[in-house]
């Protein structure tokens, strides 16, 4: 079935008649590495919902999957509006009946300021969708995967090279990219019980448009202005079907007394 979508019409399905097996979710999913990350799962056979806050993008890539025979559903979504995130993972329940991979990777930047110039709403737009997006798409990915049966699922977070270290003049990513490592720890541990299993890419320099200013040059730890090597996000794709890929271990907890 294929369906022009509206505003009012939340999500876009395209070729449902396959029975879908291994399902996926792919936030940010109409640019950059998101996008590179969808169309790898497809090409491996997943069926994939598509998320971001452009209905364009994602539709364009739902198309272009359909055309190929793969499973699309893109759900045009806000990850930083609890309501957004509760109607995304209502349309995959009701519509593909559980979620086995989600890729938490919508992600912004702020201006490279001091921190003092920062203005607080620039603090907030990265913490609301890096930390805040990023925790509530794992809720509700937690929530499913824990009732669905067979239960459990995978998790993969997209931290940073700022995940551990910052550049100059990046507090709000920095913060928001070390609260995604300490998320991403819960989950693991959290999920353990309940077969859901979390980890995290902490990639640097994909050439995307979030990094793209990299190339003309940006201030280094030691002063200077340098521009920086980038790779193909092609291959922040493949390392993420590879841990895709593996396989799950129910973790049987032994205590001794
Ligand atoms: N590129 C790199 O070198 C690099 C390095 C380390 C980490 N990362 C991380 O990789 C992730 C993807 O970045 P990218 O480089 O691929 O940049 P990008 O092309 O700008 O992708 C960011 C994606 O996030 C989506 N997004 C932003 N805010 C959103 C919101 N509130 N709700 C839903 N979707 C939202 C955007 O789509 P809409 O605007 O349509 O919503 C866009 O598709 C980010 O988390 C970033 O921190 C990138």
């Amino acid at each position: 079935m294929t369906r022009h979508p509206s505003i009012n019409d939340r999500s876009f399905i395209v070729n449902t008649s396959t029975s879908p097996t291994r399902i996926a979710l792919v936030t940010g999913a109409g640019s950059g590495i998101g996008r590179a990350v969808a169309t790898a799962l497809l090409d491996d056979g997943w069926s994939v919902v598509l998320a971001g806050r452009r209905a364009e993008p994602l539709q364009a890539l739902a198309a272009q999957a359909v055309a190929c025979g793969q499973v699309a559903l893109a759900v045009p979504t806000d990850v930083t509006s609890p309501e957004s995130v509760d109607a995304l993972f209502a349309t995959i329940e009701q519509r593909l009946g559980r979620l086995d991979l989600l890729f938490n990777n919508a992600g912004v930047n702020a201006p490279a300021v001091p921190m003092d110039e920062l203005p607080l709403e620039k603090w907030f737009s990265v913490l609301n969708t890096n930390v805040t997006g990023v925790f509530l798409c794992a809720r509700a990915a937690f929530g499913l995967m824990r009732r669905q049966s067979p239960q459990g699922g995978r998790i993969i977070n997209n931290g940073s090279v700022s995940a551990t270290t910052p550049r100059p003049f990046t507090a709000p990513y920095t913060a928001s990219k070390h609260a995604v490592s300490g998320l991403t720890k819960s989950i693991a541990l959290d999920g353990r019980a309940f077969n859901i299993v979390a980890s995290q890419i902490d990639i640097g320099n994909a050439l995307t448009e979030l990094s793209e200013r990299m190339t003309r040059g940006v201030l280094q730890a030691n002063g200077s202005t340098a521009p920086e090597p980038m790779m193909d996000a092609r291959h922040v794709a493949d390392a993420v079907r590879h841990i895709a890929a593996l396989p799950h271990c129910r973790w049987a907890p032994t205590f001794s007394t």
